[in-house]
């Protein structure tokens, strides 16, 4: 079982697809094992965004991730990373595939929705960050049995 970060950006919660985010990770068969609604302050948000820093869009992601409130969750299920990053689409809009979360509802790369942790190291970096260990919820799903063999 992998499990992965994923951010609901500003944009996300200002427009009001929060739910569309967690619901399509939801049907997808994802297991939702932590979640809460955050101001992220600017060193939580040059923290995350560190393997950027000193890049031409950094001050621009920083001042954009820190505008309005973000909604935080961890997902869990096999291969949990590649298949949300998969949901979401690429990172530019214009080259997500039909279907993904950035197609559908973004036409920017500085205003591109969600974010989902893109490996198991920076995953568990990241979930570390917004998560205290006690703040992830491991539980029994009684679907399980029909979404996982
Ligand atoms: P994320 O980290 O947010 O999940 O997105 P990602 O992996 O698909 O993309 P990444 O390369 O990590 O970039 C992080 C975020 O920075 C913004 N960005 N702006 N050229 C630009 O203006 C530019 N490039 C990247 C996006 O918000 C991107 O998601
Ligand atoms: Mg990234």
């Amino acid at each position: 079982m992998e499990r992965t970060l994923v951010i609901v950006k500003p944009d996300g919660v200002q427009r009001g697809l929060i739910g569309e985010v967690i619901g399509r990770l939801e049907r997808r068969g994802l297991k939702l094992v932590g979640l809460k609604m955050l101001q992220m302050s600017e060193a939580l948000a040059r923290e995350h965004y560190r393997v950027h820093e000193g890049k031409p869009f950094f001050e621009g992601l920083i001042r954009y991730i820190t505008s309005a409130p973000v909604v935080v969750m961890v997902w869990e299920g096999p291969q949990a990373i590649e298949i949300v990053r998969r949901t979401m689409g690429a990172t530019h809009p214009a080259e997500a595939a039909p279907g993904t979360l950035r197609a559908d509802y973004c036409l920017e790369v500085r205003r591109n929705l969600v974010h989902g942790s893109d490996g198991p190291e920076t995953a568990a970096t990241e979930i570390a960050l917004f998560f205290k260990p006690e703040e992830i919820v491991s539980w029994q799903r009684d679907t399980d049995r029909w979404i996982l063999e």
